[in-house]
């Protein structure tokens, strides 16, 4: 280590700023934002100084800096952008024994600046010991996708309780447990998942419940596991497999994403493959809320969007409805990710100018869609779980003066390394469905954009068959 990591007060401080270039605003801001005075010293400003000025006046030098001001200051920063200069002014800043920093010149500089992971409260800086900034900014790079965006207000929503939980809870060792299951448990996600009223609510109850029941909380996460390819995984579902104690999952969510979890997680198939033993839906509710009443962080892990066709709604219904914590992460839906794959484009300005997420799940033999209203020219019909009904698809959106030329995809596997593709009209939909019978998961794209499928990975379009 090359250098004392430490964070230094600058509130109520005086700072100077030596220079009136970029690289010297962006020292100001950090003065600024630190909470001390400013005082910039330079014969002329760069215009990137013109908002930092309209947020917050500072006092502005119209000369190089002598003596006085770096006396009145606690910190100053060099960045003239004349390396000859740079050095007389760090000379004379040491000679006046206040700490300087000089702008991509560690050998002269007292203190080096850091890349700095911003989230409020929470600040994270890294350095190289200035071997190299570039690097530094890399890792910083990977801590701010790692870091959750609302970090900041679960910061601000400690402090805010910091006093109570100190007067309720007398024991050190049994309130950091206490904040141990509040920050990274399901009050901890309520924030970070922006819901702060409820998590304000349910900080009240853990505050107020007797000292032996204080253990930890359950809670069930409902998440999108995105189409199948793991690097679809938002950050936030990311986030919650690797702090989940228990995995529910059915077989959309692919072994791969499972891979994401964490290590020692008790994975638990609950889908509804004929293959294997499947779980009725009661059951699956009454395994999450045993687990979550157990204390366990379960994870309920669904295929693309747990909110698209995917039963998350009545799963949300059930444990609110039984008092368990819950929260929903989204994921990509499979409509998006095998648009994306195929390179079909959902709207387009001449093409679509609005798109139907329908099921072809047939009920009573008859998939449950208004075909009337989706024959509207300029849509896109994307049908869910309809490969096996694309006989009556095809038949009810001829009826409803559905032209038969009209351009038709099947994806299947979307985004996976198996994904196939196929390509052919309206008329010829039975045939196109035939090649995906018993394959994956498949879902049919049906209108002009259709036509615009990145015929590289797709089958050659079929003939119509009549
Ligand atoms: C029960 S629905 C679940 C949908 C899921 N909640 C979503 O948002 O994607 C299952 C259907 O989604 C479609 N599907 C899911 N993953 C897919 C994939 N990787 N490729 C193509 N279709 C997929 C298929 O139509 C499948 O029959």
């Amino acid at each position: 280590m090359k250098h004392l990591p430490a964070f230094f007060s600058l509130a109520g401080h005086h700072a100077l700023v030596a220079g009136g270039t970029p690289a010297a605003v962006q020292r100001a801001r950090l003065v600024v934002a630190a909470g001390g005075t400013l005082t910039v010293a330079a014969p002329r400003l760069d215009s990137a100084f013109d908002d930092l000025r309209r947020q917050s006046p500072f006092d502005w030098q119209p000369r190089w800096p002598d003596a006085a001001d770096f006396t009145q200051a606690r910190l100053a920063f060099i960045a003239t952008g004349d390396p000859i200069r740079d050095e007389t002014l760090a000379a004379m800043a040491r000679e006046l024994r206040v700490p300087v920093n000089v702008t991509d010149q560690p050998r002269i500089s007292d203190f080096i600046m850091p890349a700095i992971v911003d989230r409020g409260e929470v600040v994270v800086g890294v350095s190289t010991g200035g071997a190299s900034p570039v690097l530094a900014r890399l890792v910083r790079a990977r801590i701010e996708r790692a870091l959750p965006a609302r970090l900041a207000e679960l910061g601000a929503f400690a402090a805010r309780f910091r006093d109570t939980a100190r007067a309720l809870l007398r024991d050190v060792a049994a309130r950091r447990r206490f904040w141990e299951h509040v920050l990274d448990g399901p009050i901890g996600q309520l924030v970070l998942a922006g819901r702060e009223q409820a998590a304000r609510e349910a900080m009240l109850v853990a505050l107020n419940r007797p000292a032996n029941e204080r253990g930890p909380v359950g809670s069930v996460a409902i998440v999108g596991a995105g189409p199948g390819d793991p690097d679809l995984l938002t950050l936030r579902a990311l986030d919650a497999l690797q702090r989940a104690d228990v995995v529910l999952y059915d077989e959309l969510a692919g072994r791969e994403v499972l891979d994401r979890a964490r290590r020692d997680a008790e994975l638990v198939y609950v889908g509804k493959q004929k293959a294997r033993h499947s779980r009725s839906q009661d059951e699956i509710n009454a395994l999450m809320a045993a687990h979550a009443r157990a204390g366990k962080q379960v994870v309920r892990l669904k295929g693309g969007d747990p909110f698209i066709f995917g039963r998350g709604g009545e799963e949300l219904e059930y444990l609110r409805a039984h008092g368990i914590a819950a929260t929903v992460v989204p994921g990509v839906t499979a409509a998006l990710a095998c648009a994306a794959a195929s390179g079909i484009p959902l709207t387009h300005r001449e093409h679509a100018s609005a798109v139907t997420f329908v099921t072809g799940y047939l009920k009573n033999g008859e998939p449950a869609a208004d075909w009337a209203t989706l024959a509207q020219s300029r849509q896109t019909i994307v049908v869910y779980m309809g490969v096996s009904a694309a006989a009556t698809v095809r038949d009810r959106l001829l009826e409803a003066g559905l032209a038969r030329t009209t351009p038709v995809a099947i994806i299947e596997n979307g985004s996976r390394p198996d994904q196939k593709v196929s390509v052919g009209t309206l008329g010829a939909l039975t045939a196109l469905a035939a090649r995906h019978a018993n394959g994956g998961p498949a879902l049919m794209i049906i209108g002009d954009v259709a036509a615009l499928a990145d015929v590289a990975h797709a089958k050659p379009a079929l003939a119509e068959a009549s």
